[in-house]
């Protein structure tokens, strides 16, 4: 019988760039003669002092992602890991800012190859691959409609979403409404980084300005019950990662993360890593991380990973397949 660590799993929120493997950076940097080592310890972990420098440190890691097939091995290696912690179904965050500057043509050959890993990795691996295209807020509303460009011209069976990441301090969410609207009406479903820094006014935002369907963390919603109840009210659901957020000192622990609460209210919440190496965390840890804390078991994590594929952003076919193998375990 599965144990709620190895059982199969769903994840909403996983920045493709940001799990990459320290020791695949390494060995592109090390190809290309790139000196990145500021940004490693002496374990080869990524170091980084807060949410700004680790913002840096990512950037610098992506510098040695240079042509598509680097983006085929790391889908490929991002894809392995994910499936060797039961992940059987993930949404990751693509940036066409870091696939040859948000430009059309490139983009479209950087996501070819990125599709050709997730389709060898799903043979291989067992596990299903969707793309979030993604704009970066502190690039600028510019540069994100460069990236919605990017989105709306690719959107389609995999291309299935559109989200904002990046440093959510910077500039207002309706400032990128442009391109948020250019995807929605390609056919895109919505999500925006919202509630991790910016606390509850920039979920507000989030909600009424943009639409979001689904929230990048949003946690810090907890703070303005009324906004619990609009959540709630819309049938919004929260991409959650508590250990990304206790790694950047959101929380100081797991105990005093507001998930079970938002959970228990009545809030659609699920589980993901975010940026797994940088946090130093895995599906395996946030499950155990969880059960420690709250006390949450199989059926728990069972009924998270369904809100999970309820609130998927690809097609329904895919949704009921995921569904099966869901409910076979
Ligand atoms: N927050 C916001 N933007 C990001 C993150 C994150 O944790 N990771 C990569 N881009
Ligand atoms: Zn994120």
């Amino acid at each position: 019988m599965q144990s709620e660590f190895t059982m199969p799993k769903v994840e909403l929120h996983l920045h493709l760039e940001g799990a990459a493997p320290p020791a695949l950076i390494q060995q592109m940097a090390h190809e290309k003669k790139v000196d990145i080592k500021g940004i490693f310890d002496q374990n080869g972990h990524y170091v980084f002092r807060d949410f700004t420098h680790f913002l840096a440190v990512y950037e610098a890691a992506t510098s040695v992602l240079t042509q598509p097939l680097d983006f085929y091995r790391l889908t490929r290696a991002v894809l392995e890991q994910s499936a060797s912690h039961g992940v059987i179904y993930t949404e990751a965050f693509l940036s066409p800012d870091f696939c040859g500057q948000a430009e059309l043509g490139p983009w479209r050959e950087y996501l070819s190859a990125i599709q050709e890993a997730a389709a060898d990795a799903e043979k291989s691996f067992g596990i299903v691959m969707k793309g979030i295209v993604t704009c970066i807020r502190h690039f600028g509303p510019q540069k994100a409609k460069k990236a919605s460009l990017c989105a709306a011209e690719t959107a389609g069976d995999f291309i299935c979403g559109f989200g904002m990441g990046g440093a959510e301090t910077f500039g207002v969410q309706s400032d990128y409404l442009y391109g948020f609207d250019m995807a929605r009406e390609a056919g895109l479903r919505i999500t925006t980084h919202a509630g991790e820094w910016g606390g509850p006014e920039s979920v507000r935002q989030a909600v009424f300005d943009l639409n979001a369907e689904r929230l990048g963390h949003g946690v810090q919603v907890a703070e303005d019950p009324h906004l619990v109840d609009e959540l709630i009210a819309r049938d919004i659901t929260l991409e959650v990662c508590p250990g990304s957020n206790v790694a950047l000192k959101i929380y100081p622990d797991i105990r005093s993360h507001p998930i079970a609460k938002l959970r228990d209210r009545g809030v659609k919440v699920t589980v993901s890593t975010d940026d797994p190496p940088f946090f130093h965390t895995d599906m395996t840890k946030e499950y155990a991380a969880l059960s420690h804390a709250f006390g949450w078991g199989k059926e728990d994590f069972s009924s998270l990973n369904k809100t999970a594929i309820k609130a998927a952003f690809c097609d329904t076919a895919t949704k009921d397949t995921i569904i099966k193998r869901l409910d076979a375990e």
